[in-house]
């Protein structure tokens, strides 16, 4: 089978290539899918990067991906046989995968591909796993959302579009989301956030209170990047309130105003979905498929790319300035 690999961490027009591999055999509890379109996420850049002040890094023969969707075309042992022929989305969650979605076929524990709704397209499935799931964890973990104010910080990026959608979902009384630029603002207020605000520009703690009705108003954040906003959420979260963050690439320790945040008994979970519990992770699948079912979800898709330009599909994801879900098309299933 065509698959993408890399066997140095590097720039991925140094280290990825295109070869040929032999087709995977899916062990216990596994599927083998053929996959239609594979989803990039920046976990995947993470894994391919070298790690700064480091010269190089050999790694395992590695096909880079963790998101994608396809048709299941053999089981492994554990699994029902009527599964073959489904159509799936699915995330391999598992951070020493060294056969990922960027090929021809994947393996992936049966339980981590979903049925994919008819009318939902591949393109859409491979959209939704490490994005669509993290923003349910993020929402619905840890308390209940009906009728609260919640600010979600990044509402136009992978995770955050899905994140407002899944509040207002949810019942949210309040949905206030931050951006930088205009199209992500239209983005964010399409997914059916109240107030958007830019939060490079201005006040943003004393706009953030004027959307959410007065100081400490907001009940429940979603942080993508807790590092650069932890003083601003320390000021702007209620007594009570709670906080998922679930990236920090501003600054991997930052400095936490602890005693800011206990004063108002706050709840803070750093959330990774590596290690989120598979119960949690099925529940809001299931949801997410009620929502597709219904059509009641819009994904956003910045860019296409064949396999054999898989170097330009990184490139674009590491370029920062796209808005929405990159992918790889792999196979024409549709
Ligand atoms: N823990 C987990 O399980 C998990 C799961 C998924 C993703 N992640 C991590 O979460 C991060 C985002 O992933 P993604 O796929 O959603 O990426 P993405 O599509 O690039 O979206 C990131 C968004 O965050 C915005 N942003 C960055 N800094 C911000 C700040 N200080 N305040 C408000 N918004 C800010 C970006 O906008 P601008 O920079 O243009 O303003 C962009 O819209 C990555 O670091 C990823 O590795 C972690």
């Amino acid at each position: 089978m065509r698959a993408a690999v890399y066997d140095n961490k590097g720039a991925a027009r140094d280290v990825l290539n295109i070869v040929e591999r032999p087709v995977p055999e899916p062990g216990l509890n596994e599927v083998r899918v053929k996959i239609a379109v594979s989803g990039l996420n920046p976990t995947d850049i993470k894994a391919r990067k070298l790690p700064p002040g480091q010269i190089a890094a050999q790694v395992p023969l590695t096909t880079p991906h963790r998101d994608g969707a396809g048709i299941i075309d053999k089981v492994g042992p554990g699994v029902a046989a009527d599964r073959v022929g489904e159509r799936v989305w699915l995330s391999q969650l598992d951070r020493t995968m060294t056969l990922g979605t960027a090929a021809d076929y994947a393996l992936v524990p049966a339980n981590l591909a979903w049925r994919l709704p008819d009318g939902t397209t591949f393109a859409e499935g491979a959209c939704l796993p490490i994005p669509a799931l993290t923003a349910y964890c993020a929402l619905f973990r840890d308390e209940l959302i009906r009728g609260k104010t919640v600010l979600v910080h990044g509402g136009a990026g992978a995770v955050g579009f899905y994140a407002v959608q899944l509040a207002r979902w949810g019942g949210a009384g309040k949905i206030i989301a931050t951006v930088s630029r205009e199209e992500q603002a239209v983005k964010a207020k399409a997914a059916g956030a109240d107030t958007v605000i830019n939060y490079r520009t201005g006040d943003v703690l004393q706009q953030i209170e004027a959307a959410a009705g007065g100081p400490n108003g907001v009940h429940h954040v979603v942080e993508v990047n807790f590092g650069a906003n932890v003083a601003l959420d320390a000021a702007l979260i209620a007594r009570n309130g709670t906080l998922a963050a679930y990236g920090s690439d501003a600054e991997a320790n930052p400095n936490i105003p602890f005693s800011a945040f206990m004063q108002k008994d706050v709840l803070i979970r750093a959330a990774i979905l590596y290690e989120t519990p598979r119960k949690l992770i099925s529940r809001a699948a299931a949801e997410i498929n009620g929502l597709l079912e219904k059509k009641a979800l819009r994904h956003q898709i910045a860019a296409r790319f064949p396999l054999d330009r898989i170097v330009d599909a990184h490139e674009m994801q590491e370029s920062g300035t796209t808005i929405g879900k990159i992918l790889v098309d792999i196979a024409e299933l549709d």
